[in-house]
């Protein structure tokens, strides 16, 4: 069994109530959809409402205070967490989605700037870009992946000119796995004046993100997927662009002082936070990344490759099923996309379900675009994280042995 720095997996899931309830009974293995939570996040949630059910930067009275601290605890918790540096803010959001719009919306593009996203989009970076060439004239253009999935650097540096505004990627796919190289693209793009968002909402939970290394321009986060509350996003950006743009909405909480003509904006974070927050889920998303820094990032992508090998090698060998993206687990840490001959994804994770209380995600997996290009309908996708362990996957390739073997065409 894979070590996770001083701990293992049997102890790691001994945090997590999930375990508790359904013992070893459930393979949970849709975390790229959402991860399971500790218990010690789930505790704070549970104090938040019983212990200072307030709202935070309004009412001055000791409950309000108690949350207000406690929401700053966690901005600062997240943002060291992923080494922002004094010149960016963290914005928090409903989900990675919301990120997206947050920029997408709000930069100032001007007609005819160019945005260039990839061909292997989730539709969360690639509808908001379709609507800014509906409603402002933008131009979207697509890079290139070839047929694993792999961005082309070549055809990214062909499509880069001056009317190139902002390059926007995905830094892992929640199809292929695959991750960008994001210094590489973010030297391309300064080449050309432009700057970079990375949607992170399929890296951030497994593996280090340093924003300051890589001195990246806007990065969206899900802490839903990195054992946050669900419903929790964030955008860390710099400050510099975060103040001339336009808050994707407007109202409570985001102004220094309006009149019925005109309002003055706070600085960012506050103007892109309007309207009661999710301060359990905030203080929640806090104790998230304490406790995945306790692990250690590092710990957590040794122990995911170590799953994922043995459960490549173990489907490579099942006759009928078909590796979507690289074959090679070493470019898909955090999870493997397959399909079985002759049967749909949705057939084939409702019948491992059945067959095997194995939970995994099917369908399109947002990314209709891709599916398209490759001429497929869909996929079926086993997501790993840090309380899976390798009985589990020798198991879970068994169960889709006998799945294949008995209602395979
Ligand atoms: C790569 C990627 N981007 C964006 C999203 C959207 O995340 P959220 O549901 O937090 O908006 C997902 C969700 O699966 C994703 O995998």
């Amino acid at each position: 069994m894979g070590l996770l720095g001083d701990m293992n997996p049997t102890e790691v899931r001994k945090d997590f109530p999930f375990y508790d309830k359904f013992g070893d009974s459930l393979i949970y293995m849709d975390s790229a959809c959402q991860t399971l939570r500790p218990r010690s996040v789930i505790d704070v949630i549970v104090e938040y409402y019983t212990d200072y059910p307030a709202c935070a930067g309004r009412s001055v009275h000791r409950l309000a205070t108690q949350v207000t601290l406690r929401v700053d605890e966690a901005r600062g918790l997240i943002h060291d967490f992923f080494n922002a540096g004094p010149e960016r803010s963290l914005v928090f959001t409903k989900n990675c989605t919301e990120a997206i719009n947050v920029v997408a919306k709000g930069f100032p593009f001007k007609r005819g700037d160019v945005v260039l996203t990839s061909d292997v989009e989730h539709n969360s970076n690639n509808l908001p870009w379709q609507q800014m060439v509906r409603q402002r004239g933008i131009r979207r253009e697509c890079v290139r992946t070839d047929e694993r999935g792999i961005l082309d650097l070549e055809d990214l540096k062909e499509k880069m000119s001056h009317r190139v505004k902002m390059v926007s990627l995905g830094h892992t796919s929640n199809v292929t796995g695959v991750s960008i190289p994001p210094r590489e693209i973010i030297e391309i793009a300064r080449d050309h004046d432009a700057l970079v968002m990375l949607d992170g909402a399929q890296t951030a939970p497994h593996q280090r993100v340093d924003l300051c290394a890589m001195d990246v321009d806007f990065y969206t986060l899900s802490l839903h997927k990195m054992l946050g509350p669900s419903g929790v996003g964030a955008l860390i950006a710099r400050d510099d662009l975060l103040t001339n743009m336009e808050p994707l909405i407007s109202g409570g909480g985001t102004v220094e002082t309006a009149g019925h003509e005109e309002f003055t904006l706070l600085p960012p974070p506050e103007r892109f936070e309007a309207g009661l927050l999710n301060y359990a889920g905030i203080i929640g998303s806090g104790e998230a990344v304490r406790y995945l820094g306790s692990i250690g990032m590092d710990e957590v992508e040794e122990h995911e490759l170590l799953l994922n090998r043995v459960l490549t090698s173990m489907l490579m060998d099942i006759e009928g099923v078909e590796i979507i993206g690289p074959l090679e687990p070493e470019l898909r840490p955090s999870l493997v996309s397959f399909n079985v001959q002759g049967l749909s994804s949705h057939d084939v994770a409702m019948i491992i379900d059945e067959m095997g209380k194995v939970l995994i995600r099917s369908g399109m997996h947002c990314a209709h675009p891709f599916f398209r290009k490759i001429g497929k309908n869909g996929c079926a996708r086993a997501s790993l994280y840090i309380y899976n362990t390798i009985p589990e996957c020798r198991s879970f390739a068994q169960i889709l042995e006998k799945l294949v073997g008995t209602f395979s065409r």
